[in-house]
């Protein structure tokens, strides 16, 4: 009979209830407890998504020897020490990005995660989407030649709440770490990490960036071009280009459908992925088949893309001057 994962989710919020949906498209895994500070929440949480335990307090759920992994759904802040909690209790991890507010950290975690010999993956989702993999693959290929040029984005514009998790530097404020890291894991994925950078940011009051763009120059000749945003909305594209054609993952990108290889010639083919649910299924059931396998790292994410993202991160943050108290 096939085993059934227990997952437990860490802070039942805004992401919790998406991740929590995914479930039903991945029969290897359930919900099977929450943890809430708040119990009106945690009770919410566990009746509208049929969950067994409730936890009032993250302790009591990486006590419960019942389960098997925990995602950790908090503000970015909070990922440090949660993580730290989880691994030492021996608690497999999967954390929502950014694993951590900076190098020091996300260093700390993995270096955790090693020493308990337990897994641990950031939670970069868009790595996991077909089309990610179909890029990958056509880029493997060489359909495009030689990588010249890459651009990818990631801006919305949303409500302005300098208390809210979006502004507040003591809740991980800034569009780099919201929303700049999938623009910023794309180019690192398919490029490696850049020999040169250079930053900029528009910052509010709060010292949170607002909009971040950033150059990545390789010692290839090959550049990428990087934007986010929380008070302007971007196309969400992104292109790679390259001497023999390009390839497109279309809007929105960081969840795409559909990729296009556009060759030199103006032959044009179009791959297309449909998702059976909101996306995070894909995710779900990586992690699935690396508790399976005894892994305690991924290899589609492995500690060592998620360390180059924090250094990545730190730099375009200091050339930004976007600062946390942690720092
Ligand atoms: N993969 C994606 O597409 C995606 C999308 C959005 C966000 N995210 C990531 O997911 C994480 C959570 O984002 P979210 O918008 O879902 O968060 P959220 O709804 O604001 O909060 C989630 C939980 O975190 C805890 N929390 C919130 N504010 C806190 C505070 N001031 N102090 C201590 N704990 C606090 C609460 O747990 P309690 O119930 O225990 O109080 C809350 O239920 C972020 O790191 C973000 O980057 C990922």
């Amino acid at each position: 009979m096939t085993r059934i994962w227990n997952v437990g989710i860490l802070g039942p919020g805004k992401i919790a209830n998406r991740f929590a949906d995914s479930f039903k498209h991945v029969p290897e895994a359930k919900v099977y407890a929450i943890a809430s500070r708040d119990e009106n929440k945690a009770k919410e949480f566990a009746a509208a998504h049929n969950v067994e335990k409730y936890y009032t307090s993250y302790e009591q759920l990486v006590k419960d020897p019942a389960v098997d992994l925990i995602y950790i759904a908090t503000p970015h802040p909070f990922h440090y020490e949660q993580s730290l909690l989880c691994l030492n209790h021996g608690k497999a991890v999967l954390c929502e990005k950014p694993l951590a507010l900076n190098l020091r950290q996300a260093t700390e975690i993995v270096a955790a995660a090693k020493k308990t010999k337990t897994f641990f993956m950031e939670g970069m989702w868009s790595r996991f989407f077909p089309t990610i993999h179909k890029t990958i693959d056509l880029l493997k290929s060489g359909a495009i030649g030689e990588i010249k040029s890459l651009h990818a984005d990631f801006g919305f514009s949303g409500p302005v709440n300098l208390e809210g998790r979006l502004y507040n530097m003591a809740l991980g404020g800034g569009a780099q770490l919201d929303v700049g890291v999938y623009p910023m894991f794309f180019a690192l994925l398919v490029l490696g990490k850049p020999d040169e950078i250079k930053a900029f940011s528009q910052l509010a009051s709060t010292g949170a960036d607002t909009t971040t763009q950033a150059l990545f120059k390789y010692k290839s000749g090959a550049i990428a071009h990087i934007l986010s945003s929380i008070v302007a909305d971007s196309p969400k594209d992104a292109h790679i280009m390259g001497t023999l054609g390009r390839i497109t993952v279309q809007t929105p990108w960081h969840k795409s459908e559909k990729v296009t290889l556009r060759l030199n010639s103006g032959e044009t083919t179009e791959f297309a992925f449909p998702h059976s649910g909101n996306g995070f299924e894909f995710q779900l059931q990586h992690v699935v088949r690396c508790l399976e396998a005894g892994e305690t790292e991924s290899d589609e994410m492995p500690h060592s893309l998620s360390l180059m993202m924090a250094e990545v991160s730190d730099e375009i943050r200091r050339q930004g001057g976007v600062k946390y108290a942690v720092d």
